[in-house]
């Protein structure tokens, strides 16, 4: 379990190397890094020198941290994360999302790539996130509270701010641009669901599945931090279709919408 000491290292650390004073966090899912390739005059840190952060691998991930600026905001980009599924602990999962808040950071955008389960979305939609379902049976928060850090029983009415959805909501609705609303079920992976793991997860009241973003919701929220979930519809879950799900596919399609998804987040950061 990271202590109090060790979150204010690795603030340290990064404060140490750049002027940058980041308020605006990005968490930027699979396929969907390119969007920290927008940010100008980037100082680029990888997780590996980051005191206690955890060490990642993941496939389709760049694991660094960009810092600079975006749409005339300071922002701090996390180009890849950590999965549960990888073997890390939710404390590790999440220990990026405390240290970006002891930078100053106050709204965090929290990106996916995750599976449809409502019918009537399309592979390729973007999908804000109003809500979540925790199916994983474990909680970041687990383990004695710093209350420096946050209160013990957190409220979770709503922990996808409302005022950063609506904003989101006009920006789509300006662009063009498909953002279908739902909630979010947390699936730890990483095998995909079954079909009838599927057809359960629908009628418990979720639209989309997806093997992370939850746990960095719940920290920030501990956190005090407003919160934008953005998830891309990379595939139909399981069932829906007549065909089986593959990892590949899930990134080419984030690859496809790379361009909208680009221009949401954007000018969302901008207003
Ligand atoms: Cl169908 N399920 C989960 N858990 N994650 C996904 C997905 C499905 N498609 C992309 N990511």
């Amino acid at each position: 379990m990271h202590k109090l000491q060790d979150i204010l290292e690795a603030r340290d650390f990064i404060r140490n190397k750049t002027d940058y004073r980041p308020t605006v966090g990005m968490i930027l899912g699979s396929g969907l890094g390119t969007l920290a390739d927008e940010i100008a005059n980037p100082f680029i840190i990888p997780y590996s020198e980051i005191p206690h952060f955890a060490k990642s691998e993941a496939v389709g991930h760049a694991n660094e941290l960009v810092i600079g600026q975006l749409m005339g905001k300071t922002v701090v980009a996390m180009k890849g994360r950590f999965h549960y599924y990888e073997g890390f602990s939710l404390d590790e999962v999440t220990f990026p999302v405390r240290v970006m808040k002891a930078l100053g950071v106050e709204d965090l955008i929290i990106t996916n790539a995750c599976g449809a389960v409502n019918t009537s979305f399309n592979p390729g939609d973007l999908m804000l996130i109003t809500d979540h379902i925790n199916l994983v049976g474990t909680n970041p928060l687990i383990g004695p509270n710093n209350s420096e850090l946050g209160t013990r029983f957190p409220d979770v009415s709503q922990v996808y701010n409302l005022n950063l959805r609506h904003i989101a909501s006009q920006v789509a609705q300006e662009q063009n641009i498909v953002l279908q609303q739902g909630v979010y079920a947390w699936w730890s992976g990483p095998a995909y669901e079954t079909p009838a793991e599927i057809r359960m997860i629908r009628t418990l009241g979720a639209d989309a599945v997806g093997m992370s973003t939850v746990p960095e919701a719940l920290v920030a929220t501990h956190g005090n931090m407003r919160v934008l979930g953005i998830s891309c519809l990379t595939n139909m879950a399981c069932g829906i279709l007549d065909q089986p799900l593959s990892h590949s596919e899930v990134i080419e399609v984030a690859a496809l919408v790379r361009e909208k998804f680009v221009k949401l987040v954007k000018e969302t950061i901008s207003r």
